[in-house]
């Protein structure tokens, strides 16, 4: 039987209005919808459908199912692995979760809210904060990415160290099944032994299983008070040390531990010539550390400033400058938040989300950089990450003369050096961002015939016509 793509288009109209379909044909503009942030990625859409509530993702994903229509669910489209946008064939629709967007509820006794999908990270933290608490996911994207995204990318951000990834901030979910079924686990429980914690299958799963409409999210109480703290440092090895050392002497206040190389340092300067200079000398590591606390900022100033000064006296810092007020924490953020952006005005550069054990990471620097000074010698490592999560950005920039186009040329042959040692200390090849499409023929590479199996198993289980979010994570 052919397609009739009108008729369709007519029955989707039909479930969440007209308004709500777009396509080319009528005239809009679909480009922000089917290119991924980093612009490596160029899809066409059958259409972009924007439901507005968890009835009309329903019936969206039974028309689906019933017509053979794949679907690609988009939160905010800044995932950075190609994995929210549809591929070149123009048969694909796009469903965009934008507009289930409230706040259900907020039950600050239990410290939990239930929020739809397409809650706007930084909507969801404002709304939380106006009640005195605390929504802890914090990325560079936050202003755009959407509570759904991030759950279905599991995604980490800067707060990990004390709050862990996403993970570990759900404790319920509502999701429509790819035959539309409504699968109700909105449940606001830390305790709940009643079988498979199927929440879990969603969480991280790249929208590949079902559609996440609604999540109910833990909070914490809003510290009234945060300090931050950027050093500079000549080893790798000593920002491990340091990384250990105030935790010891902060304990749970200690939240933040951000890596950022000279090089990457240089790049934002470059791109952000208004970003200032912290410490008097340059060097080849900085740290950024941040601590909140429930008490006085004097007291926590106090606390930052004895933790800095006993890990100068144990040897584990040598140059170190304490914000001295939010404005200047603002600054010292800049200078990691923006190397993504300096990254993409930069051009070409070859991204890598690695995990390994926080101890191995200064060996994983070490074998990697002798690797690429053999194969690639003029290419520019730019390396940040979360170095308190044993996440590492180490990205690897075009070298100078060489073209965005042929440096991506060699993207497989880079990856391979970088995921290969990677593989070799038992680490991943994907720490945060997912796999997408960007590293779907890696996972081949690096998974056990039986994870992938398994994988699949579950894949078939849930959505056997492949009709959910089809070539991304697994083909
Ligand atoms: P999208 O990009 O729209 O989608 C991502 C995936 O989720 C796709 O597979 C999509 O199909 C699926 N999806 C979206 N919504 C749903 C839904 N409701 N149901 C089912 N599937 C769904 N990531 C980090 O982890 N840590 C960081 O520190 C970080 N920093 C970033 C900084 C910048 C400047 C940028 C551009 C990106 C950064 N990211 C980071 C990556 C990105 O922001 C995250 O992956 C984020 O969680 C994606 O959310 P989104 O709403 O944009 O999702
Ligand atoms: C970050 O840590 O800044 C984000 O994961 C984005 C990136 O890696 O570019
Ligand atoms: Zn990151």
């Amino acid at each position: 039987m052919t397609f009739d793509s009108n008729a369709w288009l007519a029955e989707a109209r039909a479930l969440i209005g007209e308004a709500h379909v777009l396509t080319e044909d009528r005239g809009d503009d679909l480009t922000a919808y089917v290119r991924d942030w980093r612009g490596k990625y160029h899809g066409r859409a059958l259409a972009v459908l924007r439901p507005g509530s968890t009835e009309e993702v329903q019936a969206i994903v039974r028309l689906a199912a019933r017509t053979g229509v794949a679907l690609v669910p988009q939160g905010g489209n800044t995932g950075l692995c190609g994995a929210s946008v549809p591929d070149p064939e123009g048969r694909q629709a796009v469903l965009q979760l934008g507009r289930l967007n409230r706040v259900r509820e907020i039950d600050p006794e239990n410290n939990t809210a239930t929020v739809e999908a397409g809650c706007i990270l930084q909507s969801l933290q404002e709304h939380a904060m106006a009640v005195g608490r605390l929504f802890p996911l914090s990325l560079g994207a936050e202003g755009s990415c959407q509570l759904g995204g991030n759950i279905a990318t599991n995604a980490g951000g800067i707060q990990v160290l004390r709050y862990g990834n996403m993970r570990e901030l759900v404790l319920g979910l509502e999701v429509v099944l790819p035959d539309g079924e409504l699968l109700d686990l909105l449940r606001g429980l830390r305790k709940d032994n009643t079988g498979y914690d199927l929440k879990q299958l969603f969480i991280g799963s790249e929208g590949t299983l079902g559609i996440i409409t609604a999540a109910t999210v833990k909070l914490f109480p809003a510290p009234s008070a945060e300090v931050v703290a950027f050093a500079g440092m000549e080893s790798l090895t000593q920002a491990v040390h340091l990384l250990g050392a105030m935790r010891r002497h902060l304990g749970e206040r200690f939240t933040a531990f951000e890596l950022i190389s000279g090089p990457a340092t240089a790049l934002v300067r470059q791109y952000f010539p208004d970003t200032p200079r912290f410490l008097e000398r340059d060097w080849s590591w900085y740290v950024l550390m941040k601590a909140a606390d429930g008490g006085s900022h004097e007291a926590l100033q106090d606390a930052m400033q004895a933790a800095l000064m006993a890990c100068l006296e144990e040897g584990h810092l040598v140059d170190v400058v304490l914000a001295s007020n939010l404005a200047q924490s603002q600054t010292f953020w800049m200078q990691r938040e923006n190397i993504t952006h300096a990254q993409q005005m930069d051009g070409g550069n070859i991204k890598h989300d690695v995990a390994l054990p926080i101890s191995r990471i200064p060996e994983f620097v070490d074998r990697v950089l002798l690797l690429l000074q053999q194969v690639f010698p003029d290419s520019r490592p730019i390396a940040y990450g979360h170095l308190g999560d044993g996440n590492l950005h180490f990205n690897i920039s075009a070298p100078p003369g060489v073209s965005a186009t042929a440096w991506q040329g060699q993207t497989d042959a880079v990856n391979q050096l970088i995921h290969n040692v990677v593989a070799a200390m038992r680490g991943s090849i994907s720490a945060e961002h997912g796999i997408g499409q960007l590293k779907r023929h890696e996972l081949a590479l690096y998974k056990t015939p039986t994870e992938l199996d398994v994988m699949r198993r579950v894949k078939q289980a849930l959505d056997p016509q492949g009709l959910m979010n089809p070539g991304k994570v697994i083909a």
